[in-house]
């Protein structure tokens, strides 16, 4: 095949990743997570975060060379995240990049992780331009208008909390496990979401704006009336909690992407990316939300809609096509609105 062959390199936040593809053929996604040494602090620790990427990296990236069956030397350009993300881990990674590119020529392309996310779908499904993206993971949450490679409009997005931070929260409030996305997902399916009515913040404004953290706030004096009138929790009210706030953030979701798609009525798709995109009654949601305006709806497999460095050298092939490539004096950025 002509296509050139992309190693791509992922370490912007707490996962460390390394794949290799040619074209939309993915020879192999390597992901290495890190929950279990941020388990004890309840959220990610930037210096553990940028130490474990330093040590991972290389070894990353070796699988991922073993795992496509191809040497360092048979790749065409090395794509690497330069943010946004947390500074130590990016740095990690962009060390890692320019250091091989250093030692073999190949070429550097710097990537931009959430263009990493929203060319995804193109990726996965090859989605056809322009479509429309939301973004909704544990830290990030906004509409993208997608007309190119590089080519994004953002249409709204979060003032405050991402939604997967505020499952997260919400989790650790009701003393369930993290990630707790899947755990409140799990608890609200027995749940009675009417029992304890939330706000729903923003969406009576116009735009796609959207707002998660008085969600929280209602959720933590609700449990605290509960607590100091009856003692604690039983596994009923964490139900009923639980599915209170999906059922919330599902609504609130639901009705911006309902606004999203009426500001852009020329795009043909609508797509998800992000752990939260993992959650059965969002996707039933958006679904029916893409339905009722005739777009493709675009859910790409879980795997991909995480964090992964399958999608940052898809991104990095593209930028590579249009002829671009960075130097060794790459930066690495915290903040790198797309
Ligand atoms: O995209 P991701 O893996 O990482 C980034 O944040 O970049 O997203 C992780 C977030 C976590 O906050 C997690 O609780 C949430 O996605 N999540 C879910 C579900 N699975 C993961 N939230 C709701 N329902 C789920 N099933
Ligand atoms: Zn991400």
């Amino acid at each position: 095949s002509s296509a050139p062959l992309v190693l791509g390199i992922e370490s912007s936040c707490d996962d460390t990743a390394a794949a290799v593809l040619r074209d939309r053929e993915i020879l192999s996604n390597v992901v290495m997570g890190q929950a279990e040494l941020h388990a004890a602090y309840g959220g990610v620790v930037p210096e553990i975060a940028a130490r474990a990427h330093a040590e991972k990296v290389d070894l990353c990236v070796e699988q991922a060379l073993e795992g496509a069956g191809v040497s360092l030397g048979e790749i065409d350009a090395i794509a690497v995240t330069a943010g946004p993300g947390l500074i130590g881990g990016v740095l990690a990674g962009v060390m890692c990049g320019k250091g091989l590119s250093a030692a073999t020529g190949i070429p550097l392309v710097g990537v931009n992780h959430l263009a990493g996310h929203a060319l995804t779908p193109r990726l996965t499904e090859g989605l056809e331009f322009p479509y429309l993206m939301l973004l909704v993971s544990g830290g990030h949450c906004q509409f993208l208008r997608v007309d190119g490679p590089e080519s994004f409009t953002r249409m709204g997005g979060t003032i405050d909390d991402a939604p997967g931070e505020a499952f997260d929260k919400t989790a650790r409030l009701l003393g369930l496990p993290q990630p707790g996305g899947p755990h409140v997902e799990r608890a609200a399916e027995r749940g009675n979401a009417g029992r304890f009515p939330l706000p729903r913040p923003l969406l009576d404004r116009p735009g796609c704006d959207m707002s998660f953290s008085g969600l929280k706030t209602a959720l933590l004096r609700a449990r605290d009336g509960m607590v100091a009138a009856k003692g604690g929790l039983t596994e009923t009210d964490r139900a009923d909690l639980c599915a209170a706030f999906q059922s919330a953030v599902t609504a609130i979701l639901a009705e911006k992407s309902r606004r999203a798609l009426e500001a852009a009525p020329d795009v043909t798709g609508f797509a998800v990316a992000g752990g939260v995109a993992a959650n059965g009654a969002v996707r039933a949601a958006l679904t029916g939300i893409a339905e009722a305006r005739n777009v493709a709806f675009v859910a790409p497999p879980l795997a991909l809609c995480t964090d992964n460095a399958a999608m940052i050298a898809y991104a990095g092939a593209e930028r590579l096509k249009a002829g671009k490539t960075d130097d060794l004096d790459l930066p690495a950025r915290p903040r790198w609105p797309l």
